[in-house]
């Protein structure tokens, strides 16, 4: 399982329950790498998406402690091990947001695909700050490139054995 996120400077992800700056850039770099897997993610995320609706062409697990939620388009789990059993027949799954389902299942994850935007908007949001932690390693990262005069670069971050 790996996570895919955008931070900003601060390892900010949000405000608002939505993200400050999107970059059309990263939202095509998202669709590529989650491809036709499943991702997980939490009940407030899934409000942030196109019309509140699960994404196409994957399978979407949403979390939630809710007990009278539904949603068409995707499974409810009531727990991120709900959530890992509703997905483990897809060999791509990926842990997409927000903040606590994050911190909850980034012990699961082994690597993070992370877009670093240069910018550093007030956010209510965060990331794991993974260059303070022991754990992870950068593996691979892009040029800086930019898009609208923005900088923006992209990240994969694996696990230490
Ligand atoms: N920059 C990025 O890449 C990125 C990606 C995704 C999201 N975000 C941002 O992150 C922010 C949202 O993060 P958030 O932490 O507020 O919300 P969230 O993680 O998206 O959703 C939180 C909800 O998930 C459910 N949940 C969490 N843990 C659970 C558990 N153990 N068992 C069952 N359900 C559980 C709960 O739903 P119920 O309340 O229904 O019980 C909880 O309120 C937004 O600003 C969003 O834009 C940024």
């Amino acid at each position: 399982m790996d996570a895919v996120v955008a931070v900003y400077e601060n390892w900010g992800i949000g405000r608002d329950g939505t993200q400050p700056v999107v970059l059309s850039a990263d939202r095509r770099h998202f669709r590529a790498i989650t491809g036709n897997g499943a991702v997980i993610y939490g009940r407030r995320t899934l409000l942030d998406f196109p019309g509140g609706k699960p994404l196409p062409g994957r399978c979407n697990a949403v979390l939630t402690r809710r007990t009278d939620f539904s949603v068409p388009g995707a499974i409810v789990c009531r727990s991120p091990q709900a959530a890992i059993l509703a997905t483990q027949e897809y060999e791509d799954c990926f842990v997409i947001g927000g903040e606590s389902v994050y911190r909850q299942m980034l012990p699961y994850c082994r690597r993070v695909f992370l877009t670093r935007i240069y910018l550093a908007p007030a956010c209510d949001a965060f990331f794991p700050d993974l260059d303070a932690s022991e754990a992870w390693e950068i593996t691979e990262q892009s040029e800086r490139l930019e898009e609208n005069g923005i900088s923006y670069a992209f990240f994969t971050y694996t696990r230490k054995e």
